[in-house]
């Protein structure tokens, strides 16, 4: 059973799909964490299925490596074998990214490279872009610039607006996300084999 930790920052819808996968008894995998950089809505999912959680306000800290330093040791708690960022809108410092790599993966709505970033869904609307997408990657001290792990196109319409692409997108980055944990859970993918 490989245990997970979830780190966001928003609404935690692709958290909560991740919760209801691993409810199922046979999913290779549990989430024994939620972590968050502020008070997220997300929050109330790990509530919801009897899960802990912890913040770790960002604004509180001088420094990004502060903030980090706690968040490392927060994790530490729960020595989680996979760390997910779903939704964490921060970027982790260097010292916690080379601790934990590459047990880090990060859910990104584009088709990576395309629109790395915190405005991927926007900038791929403000490119005009015809298709988009949904990406798993390795975290690494770039910015959604880690190993591809898995990755899928979505269309774009011509009458979406940020908000109605991005709806679109999730549910495939749900379904990458569950999947990619399913199989590092198995075995059946090695982090530490990715280039
Ligand atoms: C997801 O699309 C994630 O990839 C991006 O922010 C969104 C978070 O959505 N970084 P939610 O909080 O899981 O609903």
């Amino acid at each position: 059973m490989l245990n997970v930790a979830v780190l966001i920052s928003g609404t935690g819808s692709n958290l909560r799909a991740l919760l209801e996968a691993a409810d199922d008894p046979s999913f290779p995998a549990r989430v024994v964490v939620v972590g968050a950089d502020r008070e997220a809505d997300g929050l109330a999912h790990a509530d919801d299925f009897g899960i802990p959680s912890f913040t770790v306000p960002y604004t509180r800290y001088a420094t990004r490596e502060q903030w980090g330093a706690e968040l490392d040791a927060q994790l530490r708690v729960w020595n989680p074998e996979l760390i997910v960022l779903s939704g964490l809108m921060r970027l982790l410092p260097q010292t916690l990214v080379d601790a934990w790599a590459p047990r880090i993966i990060n859910t990104h709505p584009a088709y990576l490279p395309e629109f790395p970033g915190a405005h991927g869904v926007r900038d791929a609307l403000a490119a005009g872009a015809e298709q988009t997408g949904a990406s798993v990657i390795i975290v690494d001290n770039g910015v959604d610039a880690g190993p591809i792990i898995a990755q899928e196109r979505v269309p774009v319409l011509p009458d979406d607006d940020e908000h109605t692409l991005h709806e679109r997108i999730k549910p495939v980055e749900r379904r990458l996300l569950i999947d990619v944990v399913r199989r590092v859970a198995t075995g059946e993918l090695d982090l530490t084999a990715q280039p």
